[in-house]
């Protein structure tokens, strides 16, 4: 069982959401932080609160992880800190929502650079330095997406199929190694995840980032490489799409998209990403 006591964890997303439970129920189990985001302010806030409520070290690294040097950014500002990483928790991402030609592109190409480059840089430049000390862990924040293609949200579901099939490749890469790396797939998740558009999340449908965190550190902790963090329907509709055609998959998170409206979906703020 891994213990999370006095390790350093880096979490990138920390702000808000899911990254900020994660933060928050990795130092309720004694973890050291390391977080990361762009809003400087609101992670300051947050390592104020989780200084005061744990007798935990938590350093702030405001960084825009859609910038391609980013990664080499926050390892530089992490080595001018003193620290080793021995978890990292790769949770930022964003998703672009809707017709994917009737979208700006300057958020889908955001969401790649998050989603993908940043991720891989960081996996690569700190999971080294995890095989050099021969030991360390990495979680990768993929989602049910992941798992089948989906209509209208048709770069955020390739880019999560991208962290699934690169960390479950790297999971094996590294076995016996010392270092752990598991992709964690939440469903819904009641975040802001859908903020400054038009899209929602059906409140029934949701779970709490608390829960989906607390879930997750359990997971990684028993040494599983897969979680499935959400309630179990979440984890079923993962398996589902093995059993059918892939086009018939497609029709169907299609059809599931148009009923939540995805296929209308515009900015609350028109100037977004332009
Ligand atoms: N919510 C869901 O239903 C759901 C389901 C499955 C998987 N996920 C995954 O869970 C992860 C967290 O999502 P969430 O729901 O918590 O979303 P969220 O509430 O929108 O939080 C996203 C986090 O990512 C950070 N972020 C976004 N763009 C960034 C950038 N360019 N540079 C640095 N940080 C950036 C945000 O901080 P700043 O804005 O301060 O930079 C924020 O801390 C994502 O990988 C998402 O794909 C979410």
């Amino acid at each position: 069982m891994h213990d999370y006591t006095r390790t350093t964890a880096l979490v990138t997303g920390a702000s808000k959401g899911l990254g900020e439970a994660y933060a928050r129920e990795l130092a309720s189990r004694g973890a050291h932080l390391v977080l990361v985001a762009r809003s400087g302010d609101a992670l300051e806030a947050l390592a104020g609160q989780i200084r005061e409520a744990h007798s935990v070290r938590v350093d702030v690294i405001a960084a825009d992880l859609s910038d391609r040097r980013s990664a080499h950014a926050v390892v530089d500002a992490v080595d001018d800190l003193g620290l080793d990483v021995d978890l990292l928790v790769n949770n930022a991402g964003t998703g672009a929502v809707g017709p994917f030609l009737g979208r700006p592109l300057g958020p889908t190409l955001q969401s790649v650079d998050v989603n993908i480059t940043a991720l891989v840089g960081l996996v690569h430049l700190l999971g080294a330095r995890m095989i050099a000390r021969g030991h360390g862990g990495i979680v990768n924040v993929a989602s049910t997406a992941a798992f089948q293609p989906m209509p209208y949200q048709a770069s955020y579901a390739a880019t999560k199929a991208f962290v699934l099939s690169f960390t479950e490749a790297l999971a094996e890469e590294v076995r016996g190694t010392g270092v752990r790396v598991m992709a964690a797939h939440p469903g819904a998740t009641d975040t802001g995840f859908f903020d400054g558009t038009t899209a929602s999340m059906n409140p029934k449908a949701t779970d709490a980032p608390a829960d989906v965190a607390a879930r997750t550190l359990d997971d990684f902790a028993r040494g599983r490489f897969l979680s499935f963090p959400g309630r179990a329907s979440q984890r079923a509709g993962a398996f589902v799409p093995r059993l059918l055609p892939r086009g018939t998959v497609t029709r169907l998170t299609g059809n599931l998209n148009r009923r939540l409206g995805f296929q209308d979906v515009s900015d609350l703020d028109p100037a977004r990403g332009k």
